[in-house]
């Protein structure tokens, strides 16, 4: 495989959006949980809903505007100061594990992001989290104002690095972005960090289905679009390997 350019999603992909509950938490203890879920589930679906109406606002504004909503249904007090700082865990994420030494044991390749997310809040994830040196390009859909899986996103690899798509392998955890990739003509490796039996077990396990559970049910296992990555991995360690670096 002649692999050129290593491109990553940013959101449970490199970075792990489930330690924003430690946040939400003690901001409002007990609900911890299904605010991360709640927010996490609606920031996408307003990405989606807004890519189809032709009403882009950047992603900092979407997750504003979610994490408002989820405030709201959830009939819990929206404070200015709790707000931000809940908001401000955003912009410092934990990396998963095993990121920064994949990235590095890649050197030789192009290596990205292609995100969603906006140029303020990735600058300010990539600073924080010290892989500004290691990549090559940290890309925003925000350059087409459109999100993915729009073609015009993914196409913005070629246009930033110059790598042809089939030279790309684009990473991801999330199976929508995965599928989307696949349909643009980027090599794919999905990270399936939730496997089938995880999930049906911890279905099967809960009379009442925790957030948690329900989020994995939605966004972690693999659509049926007709669309299969071309690898499937269950970590970011395994890459390296995967492009022969
Ligand atoms: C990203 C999110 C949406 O594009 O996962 O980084």
């Amino acid at each position: 495989m002649t692999i050129k350019a290593v491109v990553f999603d940013a959101y449970g992909t490199l970075y792990d959006i489930q330690s924003v509950a430690a946040v939400t938490e003690e901001a409002f203890p007990g609900y911890g949980e299904i605010i991360t879920q709640i927010w996490r589930i609606k920031q996408l679906e307003y990405t989606w809903l807004r890519s189809l109406m032709r009403r882009y606002e950047d992603f900092s504004v979407i997750t504003r505007e979610s994490l408002a909503y989820t405030l709201k249904v959830l009939g819990l007090k929206n404070d200015a100061l709790v707000f931000e700082r809940i908001m401000e865990k955003y912009l410092h994420l934990d990396l998963y594990p095993d990121a920064a030494a994949t990235l590095a044991a890649m050197r030789d390749r192009k290596l990205a992001i292609l995100s969603n997310g906006s140029p303020g809040m990735l600058n300010a994830l990539v600073q924080s989290s010290g892989l500004a040196d290691v990549l090559d390009a940290t890309i925003s859909v925000d350059a087409q104002k459109i999100f993915k899986p729009s073609r015009e996103a993914y196409a913005l690899i070629e246009s930033t690095l110059g790598v042809a798509p089939v030279d790309v392998l684009f990473v991801s955890s999330n199976p929508w972005d995965a599928c989307g990739a696949k349909a643009f003509g980027l090599k794919v490796a999905w990270i399936e960090r939730v496997t089938p039996e995880a999930m049906a077990l911890a279905c099967i396990k809960n009379d009442a289905v925790p957030p948690l559970t329900l989020f994995k049910a939605i966004r972690t296992q693999m659509d049926e679009l007709g669309l299969e990555p071309d690898y499937r991995i269950r970590a970011l360690a395994e890459l390296p390997a995967l492009v022969g670096a």
